[in-house]
């Protein structure tokens, strides 16, 4: 490099010879100052004096009396821990590891409570407001809802939004996801997952599906509140003649009303219940097409028993939607009696 092509050079090619030229220079010392004060007759170790850190080392005696015993007792206790600590190490994992479900499980459970709150809720994080219309804990509520009729008027209505704590006694948990994801198209329930084109992505509906686990009660709760409610119902409907003996008056009907009602009765979910539209989110019931559905009686008790499963075919000619979960099982909130008894009563629905 000239000096002129030095000037011409930019700051860090500049900085570089100099550092190249720097490093050359040091080198060429050092191999001069070493070169002066080596003497080829001297090893090393080979000084007239020991330095101070070093000293003549034990004679054969000693080092192989009890010192070598006890330098190999050492060892063979190291040997010991060493061959038995991951033994025990091993005999722990399988609790470790459950310990490490559990924890993942209770930290999905706590997130979905997080996207279960009212979206004013003054706790940190992200919420969707879910306990708004079904509930603080899931247990139902209402919604309000606007309707538009046929002419482009709206009005309000309050559609009854269901209890969650049995969604799982009805539903699996793949169709549970799918109400989620999806929604119900026509009713206030949103479609929440993005494939639904909502705003939560799998992970917070895989959350909402582990809080909701969380929430579920007993069949035999589920069972007694289901009883519960058509007391109510026949009671509203002048049906319990004998408040004594209250289980004669849970009758097809009554607990038709409170369990198929509102997706097989339009209307039913919201207080204007139009009979014989029949049919909202499930299919039409009445005019006999259940009979030609399920000719047989056992196998529509089989069906209202187990529900549908998605894309499966049942009776003559049904097959088992996605959208908003299909037909739930009742096997786990009814009575195999009370299930009898509402199908032979929906058979009669003309
Ligand atoms: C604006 C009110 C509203 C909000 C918010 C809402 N839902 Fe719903 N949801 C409803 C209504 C109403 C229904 C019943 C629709 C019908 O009649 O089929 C429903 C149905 C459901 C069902 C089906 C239950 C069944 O037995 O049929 C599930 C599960 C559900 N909602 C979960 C949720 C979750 C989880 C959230 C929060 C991410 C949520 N909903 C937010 C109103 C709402
Ligand atoms: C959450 C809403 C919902 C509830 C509650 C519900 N069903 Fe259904 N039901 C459906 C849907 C949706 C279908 C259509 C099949 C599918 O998509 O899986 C259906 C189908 C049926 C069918 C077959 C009809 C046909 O012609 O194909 C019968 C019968 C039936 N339900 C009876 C009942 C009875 C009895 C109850 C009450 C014990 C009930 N359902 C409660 C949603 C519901």
């Amino acid at each position: 490099m000239t000096a002129a092509n030095l000037l011409a050079a930019t700051a860090p090619e500049r900085i570089g010879f100099f550092v190249a030229v720097a490093m050359v220079v040091a080198w060429a010392v050092y191999v001069f100052v070493t070169s002066r004060n080596s003497d080829p007759d001297q090893k090393p170790g080979s000084e007239i004096e020991l330095a101070p850190n070093r000293k003549p080392y034990f004679n054969d005696e000693i080092l192989e009396g009890p010192r070598l015993e006890r330098a190999l007792g050492w060892g063979l206790l190291l040997l010991v821990v060493t061959a038995i600590g991951p033994l025990l190490y091993w005999l722990n994992e399988p609790g470790r590891q459950a310990g490490a479900v559990d924890e993942f499980d209770r930290k999905a459970v706590e997130r979905g409570r997080q996207l279960f709150l009212p979206t004013d809720s003054p706790e940190h994080g992200a919420h969707f407001g879910c306990a708004t219309c079904h509930g603080s804990k899931g247990q139902g509520g209402v919604a309000p809802y606007s309707l538009t009729d046929y002419l482009g008027a709206t009005r309000k209505v309050e559609w009854e939004a269901p209890p969650l704590d049995t969604a799982l006694l009805k539903f699996d948990k793949k169709e549970l996801r799918a109400i989620l994801v999806y929604g119900r198209a026509n009713t206030p329930m949103p479609a929440w997952g993005i494939e639904g084109g909502g705003p939560m992505n799998d992970q917070q509906i895989d959350d909402l599906v582990a809080y909701i686990d969380s929430l579920q009660i007993s069949p035999q709760k589920a069972r007694q509140r289901s009883f519960q409610e058509a007391l109510t119902q026949a009671t509203i409907d002048g049906k319990v003649t004998d408040p004594l003996n209250p289980a004669l008056a849970i009758d097809g009907e009554t607990l038709f009303k409170t369990n198929c009602a509102r997706c097989h009765t339009k209307g039913w979910a919201y207080g204007e219940p139009d009979v014989q539209g029949g049919g909202a989110f499930g299919p039409n019931l009445t005019n006999g097409l259940t009979l030609r559905q399920f000719p047989d009686l056992d196998a529509m008790i089989e069906f209202v028993t187990e529900g549908s499963e998605y894309g499966e075919a049942y009776g003559e000619r049904g097959q088992g939607g996605d959208e908003g979960g299909g037909m739930p099982g009742f096997g786990q909130v009814l009575t195999a009696a009370q299930i009898r008894a509402i199908v032979e009563y929906e058979r009669g629905l003309l």
